[in-house]
């Protein structure tokens, strides 16, 4: 049996917390797709074929595969044949939004499992708001994103 798990989120960008939760799921997953939402309720900086091109460039193993949804997450978990949601909980804060949100898709989606995976220490303040805000004025974001991120960020916010 081939055990897919979806890795949903907003990549608005990608940060080294995803690439560190990608490469453990891949410790227990046979495939990960990384789901990227094509609405994401608020204005993104990175547009959806942006995002998904610099998750394409930055992860490159074999057993993931990147694409875009639309609509709920349990249909298109039900679609690619997923069985595991994953997430990832940094700190109490993200608590609360991520336990609601497992929650309500256990109501749609008994079966889907959402299993939460703690990112290495050295991330656990990385987020990607942070990086577009420290990045939007002109800080160092090079230990917190891949060269590709970085380089678009750069283009993106004219620095
Ligand atoms: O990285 P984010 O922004 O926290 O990701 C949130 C995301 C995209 C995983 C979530 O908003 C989502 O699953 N959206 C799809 C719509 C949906 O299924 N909503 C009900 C889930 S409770």
């Amino acid at each position: 049996m081939t055990r897919v798990g979806i890795y949903p989120g907003s990549f608005d960008p990608l940060t080294k917390g995803h690439e560190d939760l990608i490469h453990r799921s891949l410790g227990f997953l046979d495939k990960l797709v990384v789901a990227v939402a094509v609405n994401v309720g608020k204005q993104p900086l990175f547009s959806l074929d942006e995002r998904l091109a610099l998750i394409r460039e930055t992860v490159t193993d074999a057993k993931v595969d990147v694409q875009s949804f639309d609509g709920l997450l349990v249909e298109f978990a039900r679609k690619i044949g997923a069985t595991v949601i994953v997430r990832g909980l940094r700190a109490v804060s993200d608590f609360e939004y991520e336990f609601q949100m497992a929650l309500m898709n256990r109501h749609l989606a008994p079966k889907l499992e959402t299993i939460f995976l703690v990112p290495a220490f050295d991330l656990t303040y990385l987020s990607s708001s942070l990086v577009r805000e420290v990045a939007r004025f002109g800080g160092d974001v090079s230990g917190l994103v891949h060269p590709a991120v970085q380089a678009a960020l750069h283009k993106k916010l004219g620095r």
